[in-house]
């Protein structure tokens, strides 16, 4: 059996993966070594055979052992150990949640409903690291993908709605400590049918302005009854990196080239924080090549891979079963409010859902580790 390495199984991401792979009985194919930065020696979960204690995750002999190596513990961890693995001559997969090497030449980004071939490609090739992509990414193109590979999309557009998981445990916590700090500062007026809801507003406000440094550590500014219109880095030229991230790895994980214009498919848009708890929700504006009909399109997008869920474009079923609420903790992904813009029958809107933990995370991860072992 293979001796498959796992690193940051204890976070929030290498949690759902360990999840997901008890789940899927990824166990039964592996020999585990479970690896910590902080607990060497320990005892290593439930799920271990023979290799029943915590490795050190900075071992570069220890880590040499493995055949497969997963990694969830982020990327400053990639940065230190990978380039000395390498170096140390271990070829073995390397499995990666984090974005460090996603663009590399020698790393393919995987999504394997949308992008086997370019996995089977690379392996045939002796590609040896795999890279989760960007959340965002990998939850519009499960929904969209029918359209991508029938290289229908000239361009798209795609402003989100992103969950405060992406940033991480803390931000999530961040959200619900300001959302109670501020029901607090109201509750004695919410109680009372009779007092002023232009009071209340005020209210709120004036307790977002107060929130102390600590609560709103990770975000910098109040997310709770708020939005923030920026994610991740300044890239110095208007552009978020997250928004740079929705055309690069779109194009990367298809397989094509980055040169918009050329071979590359323009990807780009805004990249919103919302007071979501971890599903991330985008709302897309597609010009199509032609002018297809309708029900072609919708059959395209729910035909594609299992997981997508055609969400017809009702008021009923867009509240019902295009939410973060009716998503999360599931693989559906649900694609919905798909109809014909005014500016002419090649443009189309979508709206599409997904639990960014999930397939924005540990599940294309877990996917990759069954494709290496078949
Ligand atoms: N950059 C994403 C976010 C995380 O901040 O929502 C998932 O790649």
């Amino acid at each position: 059996m293979k001796l498959v390495g796992l690193v940051g199984w204890r976070g929030m991401v290498g949690s759902v993966l360990m999840q997901r792979m008890q789940e899927e009985g990824d166990f039964a194919h592996i020999e585990p070594v479970f690896f910590s930065t902080s607990n060497t020696g320990g005892a290593a979960p439930s799920m271990a055979k023979n290799e029943t204690t915590l490795k050190d995750a900075n071992n570069i002999d220890e880590l040499k052992r493995c055949d497969i190596i997963i990694s969830c513990q982020g990327g400053d961890y990639t940065t230190a150990v990978f380039p000395k693995l390498r170096a140390a001559g271990w070829n073995g997969y390397w499995i990666d949640a984090a974005s460090t090497l996603r663009m590399e030449k020698d790393a393919v980004i995987v999504l394997d409903p949308i992008n086997l071939n370019v996995i089977k490609d690379a392996m045939a090739k002796g590609v040896k690291n795999f890279v989760g992509g960007n959340c965002t990414v990998s939850c519009m193109l499960m929904g969209l993908g029918g359209l991508f590979k029938q290289d229908l999309v000239e361009w798209m557009t795609s402003m989100t709605y992103q969950a405060a998981s992406g940033g991480g445990a803390q931000h999530m916590r961040e959200l619900l400590t300001q959302f109670g700090t501020i029901n607090a500062s109201v509750k004695s007026l919410l109680d009372n049918p009779a007092s002023a809801i232009l009071e209340i507003d005020r209210q709120v406000l004036a307790t977002q302005h107060g929130l102390s440094a600590d609560e709103t550590k990770q975000f910098g500014v109040p997310l709770g009854g708020n939005l923030i219109p920026w994610i991740d880095k300044d890239l110095g030229n208007g552009q978020s990196k997250e928004e740079w991230k929705g055309g690069a790895e779109t194009n990367k994980i298809l397989g094509r080239g980055l040169d918009f214009g050329t071979a590359a498919i323009p990807v780009d848009g805004l990249c919103v924080r919302i007071g979501a708890m971890r599903c991330h929700s985008q709302a897309l504006t597609i010009k199509l090549k032609k002018d297809v009909p309708l029900d072609e399109i919708n059959d395209i997008i729910a035909n594609d891979n299992q997981w997508v869920k055609f969400v017809p474009n009702t008021r009923e079923a867009s509240m019902r079963d295009l939410t973060p609420a009716a998503v999360t903790g599931s693989l559906t992904i649900p694609v919905g409010r798909v109809r014909k813009l005014a500016m002419g029958n090649d443009y189309l809107s979508a709206f599409t859902v997904g639990d960014q933990l999930l397939w924005g995370a540990a599940e294309p991860l877990r996917r990759m580790l069954r494709i290496v072992l078949d």
